[in-house]
């Protein structure tokens, strides 16, 4: 008995070395480890045996049994591994690889229309004496919210689509900055007025998306702080930089905003560049696009940086900038931003 065993678990074992597929390996096992298999045979004649038998015999042959599953196991898990070394094989990029064209001629990537004009945007403000700060894109409540003067039961949080981060407690804590005002207070903890800095940014709403919403998208805040700081020096900075950026004097207009982190607060609006103010699906059909929310900074939020309100003041904006690219460059959907689309990003090479 001691040898048929033994013979069972050879055979076993040279049959299992010929298979290379798993459907076949699984039926395999179910033959031979089944009702019907040998194994299960001797398992149940083990009554018939004599005791002295049945326990060198019953031992052993459960030990095979095992024996058995574990080679299963083991040329399964081999299997596996192949098949991913064939994947990886066959789906191998050599990334140091130089790309042609069909014409042969040498390609290579270029910056995002967002870098593009981000870029040309500092460049700008760096002209004029502000210096470029960074915030983090995962925010706490009181940088995004409570600093700026928007208390929890402040209705303006509704304004505000929010991704929380899931806490234990289920209180709310950490989120995905909803603005790069987040850097306001950040900024001001650091610096002793006067000063100015803008600060730009990946920004994240829970938003249902459309030709003019995106759940991420890019803001540059500003902030200007010092003493007899006026609505007039606001109007002067970003007429001169739209004007930069735009490359001709743009129309523009300012309307009454409400925002809890500025008094008064304004919106600036620009002619639509993409119709000139006919109507199109960027504007709303209204002929004027909403570009600039800012306003002058309350003392509040002042105070929240650490700077005595009474001494001084300042301005703050916040500029959309996936909009300022679609005007830019004519592009009238938003969501080709994101797309990763060749087609649409290899346009705008900066060389
Ligand atoms: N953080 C505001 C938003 O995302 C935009 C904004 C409004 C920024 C007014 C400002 C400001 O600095 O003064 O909706």
């Amino acid at each position: 008995m001691k040898d048929k065993l033994e013979q069972i678990l050879k055979e076993f074992r040279s049959g299992l070395e010929t298979l290379s597929q798993q459907p076949q390996i699984l039926k395999y096992k179910s033959d031979a480890l089944g009702k019907n298999g040998q194994l299960s045979q001797i398992l149940k004649s083990l009554k018939d045996l004599s005791n002295e038998e049945r326990k060198v015999v019953g031992p052993l042959a459960n030990k095979i049994k095992e024996e058995m599953n574990q080679l299963v196991a083991s040329k399964l898990k081999e299997i596996e591994v192949q098949e991913i070394n064939q994947k990886l094989e066959q789906n191998k990029i050599d990334i140091t690889d130089r790309m042609v064209n069909r014409s042969n001629s040498l390609c290579h990537g270029g910056l995002h229309p967002t870098s593009l004009i981000q870029r040309e945007i500092e460049d700008i403000f760096i002209s004029m004496g502000f210096e470029v700060l960074d915030g983090p894109h995962i925010e706490d409540d009181y940088h995004n919210f409570e600093a700026l003067n928007i208390p929890s039961d402040h209705p303006a949080r509704d304004m505000q689509d929010t991704f929380w981060f899931q806490t234990e407690d289920g209180v709310r804590k950490f989120l995905l900055r909803t603005h790069t005002s987040t850097i306001q207070v950040r900024g001001m903890k650091d610096r002793k007025p006067p000063f100015r800095f803008i600060a730009p940014g990946k920004v994240f709403r829970c938003e249902r998306t459309d030709a003019s919403h995106e759940m991420v998208f890019h803001q540059l805040e500003g902030m200007m702080v010092g003493e007899d700081i006026s609505i007039g020096h606001l109007i002067y900075f970003m007429k001169t930089v739209l004007k930069e950026i735009f490359k001709k004097e743009v129309e523009v207009r300012l309307r009454p905003g409400f925002f809890p982190f500025v008094e008064p607060g304004f919106e600036l609006d620009i002619r639509c560049l993409i119709c000139g103010g006919k109507g199109c699906s960027v504007c709303k059909q209204t002929g004027w696009v909403e570009l600039l929310p800012c306003g002058m900074v309350h003392p509040r939020v002042l105070e929240a940086g650490g700077i005595d309100p009474q001494k001084y003041n300042g301005y703050a904006f916040g500029l959309g900038l996936d909009r300022l690219v679609m005007m830019r460059y004519g592009i009238d959907d938003i969501r080709h931003l994101h797309s990763a689309d060749l087609r649409f990003i290899s346009q705008f090479k900066d060389f």
